[in-house]
Protein backbone atom coordinates (compact mmCIF):
# COMPACT_ATOMS: atom_id res chain seq x y z
CA UNK A 1 0.00 0.00 0.00
CA UNK A 2 1.61 3.14 -0.92
CA UNK A 3 1.81 5.65 1.60
CA UNK A 4 1.80 8.64 -0.16
CA UNK A 5 -0.57 11.07 0.83
CA UNK A 6 -3.13 12.09 -1.60
CA UNK A 7 -3.85 15.75 -1.64
CA UNK A 8 -7.83 14.81 -3.09
CA UNK A 9 -10.24 14.29 -0.26
CA UNK A 10 -13.21 11.53 -0.67
CA UNK A 11 -15.61 13.94 -1.62
CA UNK A 12 -12.95 15.59 -4.48
CA UNK A 13 -13.28 12.10 -5.85
CA UNK A 14 -16.67 11.96 -5.51
CA UNK A 15 -17.44 15.25 -7.17
CA UNK A 16 -15.16 14.32 -9.73
CA UNK A 17 -16.69 11.20 -11.18
CA UNK A 18 -19.73 12.90 -10.94
CA UNK A 19 -18.07 15.20 -13.26
CA UNK A 20 -16.90 12.66 -15.69
CA UNK A 21 -20.28 10.55 -16.03
CA UNK A 22 -21.51 14.01 -16.98
CA UNK A 23 -18.75 14.11 -19.62
CA UNK A 24 -19.05 10.34 -20.63
CA UNK A 25 -23.14 11.25 -21.42
CA UNK A 26 -21.82 13.59 -24.16
CA UNK A 27 -19.51 11.09 -25.97
CA UNK A 28 -20.64 11.53 -29.90
CA UNK A 29 -22.39 14.24 -29.88
CA UNK A 30 -19.92 17.88 -29.09
CA UNK A 31 -18.43 17.45 -32.54
CA UNK A 32 -14.32 18.30 -32.75
CA UNK A 33 -15.08 19.88 -29.21
CA UNK A 34 -13.75 17.37 -26.33
CA UNK A 35 -16.87 16.37 -24.03
CA UNK A 36 -16.13 17.84 -20.89
CA UNK A 37 -18.24 17.18 -17.37
CA UNK A 38 -18.62 19.86 -14.86
CA UNK A 39 -19.54 20.20 -11.12
CA UNK A 40 -20.16 23.48 -9.14
CA UNK A 41 -20.30 22.81 -5.20
CA UNK A 42 -20.22 24.89 -2.27
CA UNK A 43 -20.30 24.19 1.77
CA UNK A 44 -19.96 20.70 0.56
CA UNK A 45 -23.19 20.71 -1.76
CA UNK A 46 -23.66 20.69 -5.25
CA UNK A 47 -24.80 24.01 -6.17
CA UNK A 48 -24.67 23.06 -10.06
CA UNK A 49 -23.26 20.82 -12.72
CA UNK A 50 -22.80 20.77 -16.87
CA UNK A 51 -21.08 19.35 -19.86
CA UNK A 52 -20.45 20.42 -23.15
CA UNK A 53 -23.62 21.01 -25.41
CA UNK A 54 -24.32 19.94 -28.75
CA UNK A 55 -21.78 20.44 -31.31
CA UNK A 56 -19.66 21.67 -28.27
CA UNK A 57 -21.18 24.76 -27.35
CA UNK A 58 -21.74 26.35 -24.59
CA UNK A 59 -18.43 24.74 -22.86
CA UNK A 60 -19.36 22.66 -19.77
CA UNK A 61 -18.09 25.75 -17.27
CA UNK A 62 -20.44 28.38 -19.20
CA UNK A 63 -23.39 25.56 -19.37
CA UNK A 64 -23.15 24.85 -15.23
CA UNK A 65 -22.34 28.31 -14.32
CA UNK A 66 -25.12 29.86 -16.36
CA UNK A 67 -27.71 27.94 -14.63
CA UNK A 68 -26.59 29.97 -11.55
CA UNK A 69 -27.05 32.96 -13.46
CA UNK A 70 -22.70 33.06 -12.88
CA UNK A 71 -22.70 33.74 -9.04
CA UNK A 72 -20.30 31.16 -7.89
CA UNK A 73 -18.69 32.98 -5.06
CA UNK A 74 -16.48 30.96 -2.65
CA UNK A 75 -17.69 27.76 -4.78
CA UNK A 76 -15.42 24.86 -5.57
CA UNK A 77 -15.34 23.86 -9.47
CA UNK A 78 -14.40 20.32 -10.32
CA UNK A 79 -13.66 20.04 -13.83
CA UNK A 80 -12.53 16.99 -16.17
CA UNK A 81 -10.62 19.24 -18.67
CA UNK A 82 -8.04 21.73 -18.47
CA UNK A 83 -10.52 24.97 -18.78
CA UNK A 84 -9.66 26.52 -21.95
CA UNK A 85 -7.65 29.77 -21.93
CA UNK A 86 -7.55 30.89 -25.93
CA UNK A 87 -10.33 32.37 -27.63
CA UNK A 88 -11.55 30.27 -30.27
CA UNK A 89 -14.86 29.85 -31.26
CA UNK A 90 -15.74 31.22 -28.19
CA UNK A 91 -13.79 33.53 -25.13
CA UNK A 92 -11.62 31.34 -22.61
CA UNK A 93 -13.32 29.48 -19.63
CA UNK A 94 -10.61 30.77 -17.05
CA UNK A 95 -12.65 33.97 -17.76
CA UNK A 96 -16.18 32.76 -16.55
CA UNK A 97 -14.51 31.07 -13.95
CA UNK A 98 -12.65 34.24 -12.64
CA UNK A 99 -16.08 36.06 -13.38
CA UNK A 100 -18.34 33.82 -11.66
CA UNK A 101 -15.48 34.44 -8.02
CA UNK A 102 -15.08 31.01 -7.82
CA UNK A 103 -13.04 30.36 -5.12
CA UNK A 104 -11.31 26.63 -6.30
CA UNK A 105 -10.84 24.94 -9.33
CA UNK A 106 -10.16 21.28 -9.33
CA UNK A 107 -9.73 19.75 -12.94
CA UNK A 108 -8.69 16.44 -13.53
CA UNK A 109 -5.95 16.31 -17.18
CA UNK A 110 -4.57 18.82 -19.15
CA UNK A 111 -6.03 19.66 -22.11
CA UNK A 112 -3.77 18.31 -25.47
CA UNK A 113 -4.69 21.59 -27.88
CA UNK A 114 -1.75 23.60 -27.81
CA UNK A 115 -3.45 26.75 -27.29
CA UNK A 116 -4.55 26.18 -23.66
CA UNK A 117 -1.72 23.43 -22.90
CA UNK A 118 -0.94 23.39 -19.10
CA UNK A 119 -1.48 27.47 -19.05
CA UNK A 120 -4.83 27.28 -16.41
CA UNK A 121 -3.33 26.49 -13.66
CA UNK A 122 -0.48 29.33 -14.16
CA UNK A 123 -3.31 31.55 -14.91
CA UNK A 124 -6.39 31.21 -12.69
CA UNK A 125 -3.34 30.93 -9.57
CA UNK A 126 -2.27 34.71 -10.73
CA UNK A 127 -6.18 35.67 -10.79
CA UNK A 128 -6.10 34.27 -6.82
CA UNK A 129 -8.01 30.88 -7.74
CA UNK A 130 -6.48 27.84 -5.31
CA UNK A 131 -5.88 25.76 -8.60
CA UNK A 132 -4.61 22.06 -8.89
CA UNK A 133 -5.10 18.81 -11.12
CA UNK A 134 -4.53 15.39 -11.25
CA UNK A 135 -7.37 14.20 -9.68
CA UNK A 136 -8.95 10.63 -11.48
CA UNK A 137 -6.49 11.42 -13.86
CA UNK A 138 -6.48 7.96 -15.46
CA UNK A 139 -9.84 7.62 -15.75
CA UNK A 140 -10.70 10.96 -17.44
CA UNK A 141 -7.46 10.13 -19.80
CA UNK A 142 -9.59 7.09 -21.23
CA UNK A 143 -12.12 9.63 -22.04
CA UNK A 144 -10.43 11.41 -24.07
CA UNK A 145 -8.23 8.63 -25.87
CA UNK A 146 -8.96 9.77 -29.26
CA UNK A 147 -8.92 13.65 -28.77
CA UNK A 148 -5.78 13.17 -26.99
CA UNK A 149 -4.50 11.05 -30.06
CA UNK A 150 -5.33 13.25 -32.70
CA UNK A 151 -3.47 16.23 -30.86
CA UNK A 152 -0.72 15.26 -30.38
CA UNK A 153 -0.18 13.53 -33.66
CA UNK A 154 -2.11 15.84 -36.11
CA UNK A 155 -4.00 12.97 -37.83
CA UNK A 156 -7.74 11.20 -36.36
CA UNK A 157 -7.89 8.11 -34.52
CA UNK A 158 -8.92 5.77 -36.98
CA UNK A 159 -11.63 2.62 -36.31
CA UNK A 160 -12.39 -0.09 -38.61
CA UNK A 161 -14.78 -2.26 -38.91
CA UNK A 162 -16.04 -5.42 -41.41
CA UNK A 163 -18.35 -8.30 -41.14
CA UNK A 164 -17.70 -11.52 -42.14
CA UNK A 165 -19.91 -14.86 -42.12
CA UNK A 166 -19.39 -17.60 -39.54
CA UNK A 167 -17.11 -19.16 -42.15
CA UNK A 168 -15.07 -16.25 -42.33
CA UNK A 169 -16.66 -15.33 -45.51
CA UNK A 170 -16.61 -11.68 -46.77
CA UNK A 171 -19.76 -10.51 -48.51
CA UNK A 172 -20.41 -7.75 -51.43
CA UNK A 173 -23.30 -5.50 -52.60
CA UNK A 174 -25.24 -4.56 -49.03
CA UNK A 175 -26.09 -8.59 -48.45
CA UNK A 176 -27.29 -8.60 -44.51
CA UNK A 177 -24.76 -10.50 -42.82
CA UNK A 178 -25.36 -9.26 -38.84
CA UNK A 179 -28.51 -9.65 -37.16
CA UNK A 180 -30.49 -6.34 -36.01
CA UNK A 181 -28.18 -6.20 -32.69
CA UNK A 182 -24.62 -5.85 -34.09
CA UNK A 183 -26.17 -3.14 -36.68
CA UNK A 184 -27.26 -1.11 -33.85
CA UNK A 185 -23.47 -1.59 -32.54
CA UNK A 186 -22.33 -0.44 -36.14
CA UNK A 187 -24.55 2.20 -35.64
CA UNK A 188 -23.54 3.76 -32.23
CA UNK A 189 -19.89 3.59 -33.49
CA UNK A 190 -21.03 5.84 -36.45
CA UNK A 191 -22.39 7.98 -33.69
CA UNK A 192 -19.84 8.44 -31.82
CA UNK A 193 -17.13 9.19 -34.17
CA UNK A 194 -17.16 12.53 -36.58
CA UNK A 195 -16.74 11.01 -39.73
CA UNK A 196 -16.72 8.03 -41.26
CA UNK A 197 -14.84 7.18 -44.49
CA UNK A 198 -15.82 4.70 -47.20
CA UNK A 199 -14.84 4.46 -50.52
CA UNK A 200 -16.51 5.11 -53.90
CA UNK A 201 -16.99 1.72 -54.79
CA UNK A 202 -19.22 1.24 -51.56
CA UNK A 203 -21.13 3.93 -52.63
CA UNK A 204 -21.65 2.60 -55.96
CA UNK A 205 -22.45 -0.67 -55.01
CA UNK A 206 -24.03 -0.57 -51.92
CA UNK A 207 -25.98 2.91 -52.31
CA UNK A 208 -25.87 3.05 -48.30
CA UNK A 209 -27.46 5.90 -46.02
CA UNK A 210 -24.30 5.79 -44.07
CA UNK A 211 -26.71 7.96 -41.31
CA UNK A 212 -26.51 6.86 -37.79
CA UNK A 213 -30.20 5.32 -36.74
CA UNK A 214 -30.82 4.86 -33.84
CA UNK A 215 -33.63 6.39 -32.03
CA UNK A 216 -33.23 10.24 -31.09
CA UNK A 217 -29.59 10.54 -32.34
CA UNK A 218 -29.93 10.57 -35.99
CA UNK A 219 -28.91 13.93 -35.84
CA UNK A 220 -25.78 13.00 -34.86
CA UNK A 221 -25.18 10.59 -37.89
CA UNK A 222 -21.34 11.60 -38.89
CA UNK A 223 -19.66 13.40 -41.92
CA UNK A 224 -19.41 11.43 -44.93
CA UNK A 225 -15.44 10.81 -46.23
CA UNK A 226 -15.17 9.34 -49.91
CA UNK A 227 -11.94 8.32 -50.75
CA UNK A 228 -12.82 8.67 -55.01
CA UNK A 229 -9.44 8.82 -56.63
CA UNK A 230 -10.81 9.04 -60.54
CA UNK A 231 -14.10 10.96 -59.29
CA UNK A 232 -16.04 7.87 -60.62
CA UNK A 233 -18.73 8.15 -57.70
CA UNK A 234 -22.51 7.36 -58.84
CA UNK A 235 -24.20 10.98 -58.72
CA UNK A 236 -27.88 9.89 -58.28
CA UNK A 237 -26.93 7.86 -55.28
CA UNK A 238 -28.69 8.02 -52.12
CA UNK A 239 -26.07 9.96 -50.11
CA UNK A 240 -26.23 12.84 -53.18
CA UNK A 241 -30.46 12.41 -53.41
CA UNK A 242 -31.51 12.27 -50.05
CA UNK A 243 -33.08 15.01 -49.13
CA UNK A 244 -31.97 15.65 -45.35
CA UNK A 245 -28.23 15.54 -46.88
CA UNK A 246 -25.51 15.06 -44.53
CA UNK A 247 -21.95 16.67 -45.34
CA UNK A 248 -19.63 14.97 -47.53
CA UNK A 249 -16.01 15.30 -48.40
CA UNK A 250 -14.60 13.97 -51.56
CA UNK A 251 -10.63 12.65 -51.52
CA UNK A 252 -9.71 12.56 -55.04
CA UNK A 253 -6.67 13.40 -57.59
CA UNK A 254 -8.20 13.98 -61.39
CA UNK A 255 -7.96 17.04 -63.97
CA UNK A 256 -10.40 15.75 -65.63
CA UNK A 257 -12.67 18.89 -65.76
CA UNK A 258 -15.91 18.10 -66.76
CA UNK A 259 -15.87 15.06 -63.38
CA UNK A 260 -14.88 18.21 -61.40
CA UNK A 261 -17.73 19.99 -62.14
CA UNK A 262 -20.24 17.19 -62.22
CA UNK A 263 -19.61 16.28 -58.92
CA UNK A 264 -19.17 20.29 -57.55
CA UNK A 265 -22.76 20.19 -58.29
CA UNK A 266 -23.60 17.65 -55.99
CA UNK A 267 -25.64 18.58 -52.46
CA UNK A 268 -23.56 19.77 -49.93
CA UNK A 269 -19.97 18.28 -50.90
CA UNK A 270 -16.52 19.64 -50.49
CA UNK A 271 -13.70 18.22 -53.24
CA UNK A 272 -10.31 17.87 -51.59
CA UNK A 273 -7.37 16.97 -53.84
CA UNK A 274 -4.85 14.27 -52.41
CA UNK A 275 -1.51 13.76 -53.61
CA UNK A 276 -0.66 10.28 -55.13
CA UNK A 277 2.10 8.08 -53.25
CA UNK A 278 4.22 5.45 -55.44
CA UNK A 279 1.63 3.38 -56.89
CA UNK A 280 -0.56 6.40 -57.96
CA UNK A 281 -3.12 6.01 -55.28
CA UNK A 282 -3.69 8.49 -52.96
CA UNK A 283 -1.63 9.09 -50.32
CA UNK A 284 -3.15 7.36 -47.23
CA UNK A 285 -0.80 9.48 -44.57
CA UNK A 286 -1.70 12.70 -46.22
CA UNK A 287 -5.28 11.86 -46.86
CA UNK A 288 -5.47 11.24 -42.90
CA UNK A 289 -3.51 14.89 -42.21
CA UNK A 290 -6.19 16.45 -44.62
CA UNK A 291 -9.04 15.12 -42.50
CA UNK A 292 -7.58 16.39 -39.44
CA UNK A 293 -7.18 19.76 -40.55
CA UNK A 294 -10.87 19.90 -41.17
CA UNK A 295 -11.07 19.37 -37.51
CA UNK A 296 -11.83 15.81 -37.72
CA UNK A 297 -10.21 14.01 -34.75
CA UNK A 298 -12.27 10.65 -35.14
CA UNK A 299 -13.31 8.57 -38.03
CA UNK A 300 -14.95 4.98 -38.40
CA UNK A 301 -14.13 3.10 -41.83
CA UNK A 302 -16.78 1.35 -43.59
CA UNK A 303 -14.52 0.38 -46.62
CA UNK A 304 -14.20 -2.75 -48.04
CA UNK A 305 -11.77 -5.63 -48.63
CA UNK A 306 -9.08 -3.98 -50.52
CA UNK A 307 -9.28 -0.46 -48.61
CA UNK A 308 -9.64 -2.19 -45.25
CA UNK A 309 -6.68 -4.32 -45.91
CA UNK A 310 -4.41 -1.50 -47.30
CA UNK A 311 -5.21 0.12 -44.26
CA UNK A 312 -4.60 -2.84 -41.82
CA UNK A 313 -1.17 -3.40 -43.66
CA UNK A 314 -0.19 0.54 -43.02
CA UNK A 315 -1.16 0.34 -39.76
CA UNK A 316 -3.54 3.25 -40.03
CA UNK A 317 -5.90 1.93 -37.35
CA UNK A 318 -6.38 2.20 -33.66
CA UNK A 319 -8.73 -0.10 -33.33
CA UNK A 320 -10.80 -2.67 -35.16
CA UNK A 321 -13.89 -4.30 -34.47
CA UNK A 322 -14.89 -7.63 -36.54
CA UNK A 323 -18.78 -8.51 -36.45
CA UNK A 324 -19.10 -12.25 -37.24
CA UNK A 325 -22.69 -13.77 -37.82
CA UNK A 326 -23.93 -17.41 -36.99
CA UNK A 327 -24.80 -17.42 -40.85
CA UNK A 328 -22.87 -19.47 -43.25
CA UNK A 329 -22.75 -18.13 -46.93
CA UNK A 330 -20.99 -21.05 -48.70
CA UNK A 331 -21.47 -19.79 -52.39
CA UNK A 332 -19.42 -17.14 -51.75
CA UNK A 333 -15.82 -17.62 -52.07
CA UNK A 334 -13.76 -14.70 -50.78
CA UNK A 335 -13.06 -14.25 -47.44
CA UNK A 336 -11.41 -12.50 -44.94
CA UNK A 337 -8.91 -14.53 -43.36
CA UNK A 338 -6.11 -12.21 -45.34
CA UNK A 339 -7.56 -9.80 -42.83
CA UNK A 340 -7.70 -11.52 -39.66
CA UNK A 341 -4.24 -12.50 -40.07
CA UNK A 342 -3.08 -8.93 -40.35
CA UNK A 343 -5.12 -7.84 -37.77
CA UNK A 344 -3.67 -10.76 -35.66
CA UNK A 345 -0.67 -9.54 -36.60
CA UNK A 346 -0.60 -5.95 -35.56
CA UNK A 347 -2.70 -5.27 -33.04
CA UNK A 348 -1.43 -6.50 -29.21
CA UNK A 349 -4.46 -6.88 -27.71
CA UNK A 350 -7.79 -9.11 -28.96
CA UNK A 351 -11.21 -9.52 -26.83
CA UNK A 352 -15.03 -10.75 -27.53
CA UNK A 353 -16.87 -7.50 -26.61
CA UNK A 354 -19.43 -8.26 -23.81
CA UNK A 355 -22.49 -7.01 -25.07
CA UNK A 356 -25.39 -8.55 -26.35
CA UNK A 357 -25.84 -9.86 -29.73
CA UNK A 358 -27.83 -12.75 -29.84
CA UNK A 359 -25.90 -15.21 -32.10
CA UNK A 360 -23.53 -12.69 -33.75
CA UNK A 361 -19.79 -12.37 -31.90
CA UNK A 362 -18.31 -8.77 -31.94
CA UNK A 363 -14.18 -8.98 -31.30
CA UNK A 364 -12.33 -5.41 -30.66
CA UNK A 365 -8.89 -5.49 -31.73
CA UNK A 366 -6.49 -2.93 -30.01
N1 LIG B 1 -18.50 -6.94 -45.09
C1 LIG B 1 -18.38 -5.68 -44.80
O1 LIG B 1 -18.22 -5.35 -43.63
C2 LIG B 1 -18.39 -4.64 -45.86
C3 LIG B 1 -18.30 -3.30 -45.50
C4 LIG B 1 -18.27 -2.34 -46.51
C5 LIG B 1 -18.38 -2.76 -47.84
N2 LIG B 1 -18.49 -4.06 -48.15
C6 LIG B 1 -18.54 -4.50 -49.55
O2 LIG B 1 -17.28 -4.21 -50.09
C7 LIG B 1 -17.44 -4.03 -51.49
C8 LIG B 1 -16.36 -3.10 -51.96
O3 LIG B 1 -15.11 -3.66 -51.58
P1 LIG B 1 -13.84 -3.53 -52.47
O4 LIG B 1 -12.74 -4.27 -51.83
O5 LIG B 1 -14.21 -3.83 -53.87
O6 LIG B 1 -13.59 -1.95 -52.46
P2 LIG B 1 -12.98 -0.96 -51.37
O7 LIG B 1 -11.94 -1.62 -50.58
O8 LIG B 1 -14.09 -0.31 -50.64
O9 LIG B 1 -12.36 0.11 -52.33
C9 LIG B 1 -11.43 -0.28 -53.28
C10 LIG B 1 -11.09 0.92 -54.16
O10 LIG B 1 -10.48 1.89 -53.38
C11 LIG B 1 -9.53 2.52 -54.16
N3 LIG B 1 -8.28 2.47 -53.44
C12 LIG B 1 -7.60 1.46 -52.95
N4 LIG B 1 -6.50 1.88 -52.34
C13 LIG B 1 -6.50 3.19 -52.43
C14 LIG B 1 -5.66 4.19 -52.01
N5 LIG B 1 -4.53 3.96 -51.32
N6 LIG B 1 -5.98 5.44 -52.32
C15 LIG B 1 -7.06 5.71 -52.98
N7 LIG B 1 -7.92 4.81 -53.43
C16 LIG B 1 -7.63 3.56 -53.13
C17 LIG B 1 -9.40 1.88 -55.48
O11 LIG B 1 -10.08 2.74 -56.36
P3 LIG B 1 -9.75 2.91 -57.90
O12 LIG B 1 -10.71 1.99 -58.56
O13 LIG B 1 -9.99 4.33 -58.16
O14 LIG B 1 -8.33 2.50 -58.09
C18 LIG B 1 -10.11 0.57 -55.27
O15 LIG B 1 -10.79 0.14 -56.40
C19 LIG B 1 -18.84 -3.55 -51.68
O16 LIG B 1 -19.47 -4.35 -52.63
C20 LIG B 1 -19.52 -3.73 -50.33
O17 LIG B 1 -20.72 -4.42 -50.43
C21 LIG B 1 -18.51 -5.02 -47.19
Amino acid sequence: MSLKKDKFSIRDKLYMNIAINLATIQKGKTGENPYVGCVVTKNNQIISYGSTQTNGRPHAEVDALKKINFRAKGSTVYLTLEPCTHYGKTPPCVNVLIKSKVKKVIYSINDQDKRTFNKAIKFLRSKKIDTSKGLLSNKASKLYNHYNYAKKNKIPYIIGKLACSKDYKFLYNNTLITNEHSRKVSHLLRYQNQAILTSYKVINSDNPKLTCRLNGLEQFSPIILIIDRDLKVNANSYIFKNKKALNKIIFYNSNNLKKINKVKKLKKVKMIKVDFDKKYNLDLNKLLKKIYSLSIYSVIVECGKELTSKMITNKLFNEFYLFKSEKNFRLVRDNVLSIIKKLNKNFKKKMFVDTYLDKNVLIKYF
